[in-house]
């Protein structure tokens, strides 16, 4: 039996993390999924546990599980922590151990959202693109980096932007093989006007396209024109793909197109072993949000939409992630909404209420 290993971390992770546990029992009778799920800390949860944000042995079970699904970790009580500490550190060591290089993050604007949105509907009306963000390397990683005294009470911090050919070309590889999937147009942002890495990005995308995509749309954009060009026409684009730190920041720029960081999924994917097997996890855009947590009220969507890209990518389980997200789409279209969705004539609901609606929903079309 297929085996997920659960890390809901912290904040508001727990309680997203609940909902998609009892959507996922719901289509294990609807859709027959067999699946073993075991759970771990991560995080902060597992610093107050076991004393460090991942444990070696949790650490383990992610490299032997089929797939990993983490809800956020992170918080104002880590937030003094010596950096190499904190929670975040549980997560950029999953994605570097497991080798996940390729994060996917899809924007899609679910219908009844369009109005959500803090841009104008007609511009993000239909909206569907993906950014491809390089997720091993670049400055997360580069070294050296650290913070040191230089005298006279001053001090020196550095981080280390850091590709290399085969970084850039394997990453850029999953992005043209999904472009062609879908509107086969492939935006390439990063800054080679200003940086050496944007020079070799930019050389190698370029290389690789001829060699083996030319039958693809490619171009390339600076990440400034980028980030000012989602917003005035966030419909231009069907395939970005970018590097680490530039990834983070479109991305979550994207998520306000869907109307609501709680409503985008990711997925990390690591390369394929000799089956055409790749490690994966799978994770909600949005972070642990402190400010709304043990309220009830966190958006579940993106961390269920998560799962529903498990299902797709891991397990190949087109027919219950198709469910999941047709359950999502009626949901919105019946004007229920967590309070992260505000529009005017809709009804508020709880994290528990839109996760029963969507198990209803679930059952009805079986
Ligand atoms: P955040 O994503 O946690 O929250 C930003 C804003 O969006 C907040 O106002 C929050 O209430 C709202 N929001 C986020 N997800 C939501 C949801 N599902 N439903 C409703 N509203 C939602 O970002 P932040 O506040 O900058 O960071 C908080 C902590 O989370 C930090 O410790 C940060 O390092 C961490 N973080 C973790 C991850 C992750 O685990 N993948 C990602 C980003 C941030
Ligand atoms: C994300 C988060 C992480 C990142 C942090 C929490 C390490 O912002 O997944 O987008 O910067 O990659
Ligand atoms: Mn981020």
């Amino acid at each position: 039996m297929a085996k997920i290993l659960i890390l809901p971390g912290d904040g508001i992770g727990p309680e997203v993390m609940a909902e998609v546990r009892r959507i996922a029992d719901t289509l294990a009778e609807t859709h027959g999924l067999a699946f073993e799920f075991e759970e771990g800390n991560v995080g902060g949860a597992a610093i107050d546990a076991e004393g460090a944000p991942l444990a070696e042995e949790t650490l383990q079970r992610a490299l032997n599980a089929d797939a990993v699904l983490l809800g956020a970790v992170g918080g104002p009580k880590w937030d003094s922590l010596p950096f190499d500490q904190k929670p975040e550190r549980a997560l950029l060591r999953l994605r570097k151990e497991l080798g996940l290089f390729a994060n996917l993050r899809p924007a899609i604007v679910f219908d009844p959202l369009a109005d959500a949105s803090s841009l104008k509907p007609e511009l993000v009306r239909g909206l569907d693109l993906m950014i491809v963000r390089e997720l091993t390397g670049g400055v997360y990683f580069g070294e050296p980096r650290g913070i040191e005294d230089i005298g006279g009470g001053q001090r020196r911090a550095v981080n280390t932007q850091v590709y290399t050919s085969e970084e850039i070309r394997r990453v850029a590889a999953v992005a043209f093989e999904l472009a062609r999937k879908r509107g086969n147009r492939v935006v390439s942002t990063e800054k080679a006007n200003v940086m050496e890495t944007g020079v070799l990005w930019r050389e190698e995308v370029t290389a690789l396209h001829a060699e083996s995509y030319n039958d693809v749309s490619l171009e390339h954009m600076y990440a400034d024109n980028c980030a000012m060009q989602l917003v005035r026409q966030p419909k231009q684009f069907d395939v970005i793909v970018t590097d680490n730190l530039f990834g983070d920041m479109l991305s979550d720029e994207a998520a306000m197109l869907t109307g609501s960081l709680g409503m985008l999924p990711s997925a990390s994917l690591g390369a394929p072993d000799a089956q055409g097997r790749r490690k994966a996890m799978y994770e909600p855009v949005h972070g642990s949000a402190p400010d709304i947590a043990g309220q009830g009220v966190a958006n579940p969507l993106a961390t269920l939409l998560s799962f529903a890209m498990m299902l797709r990518y891991s397990f190949d389980h087109g027919d219950a992630a198709d469910a999941v997200e047709g359950a999502v789409t009626r949901v919105l279209d019946r004007g229920l909404r967590t309070p992260d969705l505000v529009q005017p004539g809709t009804t508020k609901v709880s994290t528990r209420e839109i996760g029963d609606e969507i198990r209803r929903e679930i059952s009805k079309t079986e």
